[in-house]
């Protein structure tokens, strides 16, 4: 365990892009005394936190609730409307892409990759984790499948490895104007609930979230927002599958029960977010993270560092990538700011390793601990001698200065 320079008070500053900062009303909930989960005061809690999650997802159709992280609830996605040798597509948008895409692989599918390819001078070694999903490459590609071989086409709503986000209805706009049958696979574990997703506007067919970063929960528990042409996929879908089952589940989701022991105490959880999510309203929660993320821009601008994501139309509300001068390790950066200000930043992933770290700006956050989370960032670059243009706190103070929060409607 990384050792502090002092004794800690106060609270850390936890601004990964998740898990996120839980809101103590959150924790008070989950402290309930656990309950039977068979008895009636329980099945009046799963009937209320799968209709409120339903909102959430912007879906009438069934959203199951898993008591796993969210690669739980990605290995579901696929063994439930997939068979062993199917071809998927899957567009490598980062870290979380190509990890989904070894899942696949291990479960006997055939995963092909697609990935943007054009020269990027800054990260010559990942252009295609400073950009979101071209979906005119995904329609190309489809246009060739005349055989309609593809049966699925997986993508990353928002990039947690990089902060890039894609636009889900363009990649649906792209299947259709082929008029191919493959179904449409989006994780959204980190984006639900702080960045704008409509699973049935945007045609999704499987939607995979997790409870550890907009939701504003613990991580524990993760879902699979269905259509109902993922259902009938199931039906004819001979993937192994047990534990991750949709058709037992949704059954007796009717009831607001589980086949199999659910996790209720984080379900108490949920109810609270979703509450909060609700009279918050959908549209503030995510106008509130654009501005919290515009102001952490405005910061790293002001350093004179580069943004990973090199596309301001797929900027993502939920996190910043920050990527380091070359010769600065990253990682080491990351220890001391640990260390001296009791700050945790995202590590960069895979192949990013020590060349970024990552803001996330999620969760129980606010204005101020924002600007304290680029205080510690702009302190420990000055510590660790690299040479900044400005100061990012600065920059940020002033965003925030001058765009208050707009009234409510
Ligand atoms: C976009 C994305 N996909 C998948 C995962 C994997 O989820 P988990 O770590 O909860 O299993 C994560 C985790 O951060 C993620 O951000």
């Amino acid at each position: 365990m990384l050792k502090l320079d002092s004794h800690p008070t106060g609270r850390h500053f936890l601004q990964i892009p998740g898990p996120s900062p839980v809101p103590d009303r959150i924790l008070r909930a989950m402290s309930l005394p656990t309950i039977d989960h068979r008895g009636p005061e329980f099945g009046a809690l799963g009937l209320q936190v799968l209709a409120g999650i339903r909102e959430v997802f912007k879906t009438k159709h069934p959203v199951v609730i898993y008591p796993a992280s969210g690669t739980g609830a990605w290995e579901a996605a696929l063994v439930n409307t997939l068979s062993a040798g199917d071809e998927v597509l899957m567009y490598e948008t980062g870290q979380f892409a190509a990890l989904w895409a070894k899942l696949a692989l291990r479960l006997g599918l055939k995963p092909e990759i697609l990935g943007w390819a054009g020269e990027d001078a800054v990260l010559p070694q990942a252009p295609n984790w400073r950009r979101g999903v071209q979906a005119d490459m995904i329609e190309a590609r489809l246009r060739k499948d005349t055989d309609k071989k593809i049966k699925a086409i997986c993508v990353v709503h928002n990039e947690t490895s990089t902060g890039v986000t894609s636009d889900i209805a363009a990649v649906r706009r792209a299947i259709d104007a082929v008029g191919h049958p493959a179904l449409l696979l989006v994780d959204s574990i980190s984006g639900l609930a702080s960045a704008d997703y409509r699973h049935d506007e945007w045609g999704a067919d499987v939607t995979i979230s997790g409870s550890q970063k907009g939701l504003m929960l613990p991580p524990g528990i993760s879902f699979n927002a269905l259509s109902p042409r993922a259902l009938d996929a199931m039906k004819s879908a001979t993937l192994p599958r047990s534990f991750w089952a949709w058709d037992e589940i949704v059954e007796m989701n009717k009831d607001g029960y589980w086949p199999y022991t659910p996790n209720t105490n984080l379900l108490y959880g949920l109810s609270e977010s979703l509450a909060m999510l609700k009279s918050e309203g959908l549209e503030r929660v995510f106008a509130r993270h654009q501005r919290w993320a515009a102001a952490v821009r405005a910061g790293v601008t002001a350093w004179g560092l580069p943004i990973q994501c090199a596309d301001p139309a797929v900027y993502s509300p939920v996190l910043t990538g920050v990527i380091t001068p070359l010769g600065v390790d990253a990682d080491a950066l990351r220890k001391l700011i640990h260390q001296r200000f009791d700050l945790s930043l995202g590590t960069g992933l895979g192949k990013l390793k020590g060349r970024m770290f990552r803001i996330g700006h999620l969760g129980d956050s606010n204005d101020l601990t924002l600007v304290a989370t680029l205080a510690g960032c702009e302190m420990g670059m000055q510590l660790a001698g690299i040479p900044l243009a400005g100061s990012g706190v600065q920059a940020a103070m002033a965003h925030f200065a001058t765009h208050p929060v707009a009234a409510a409607a």
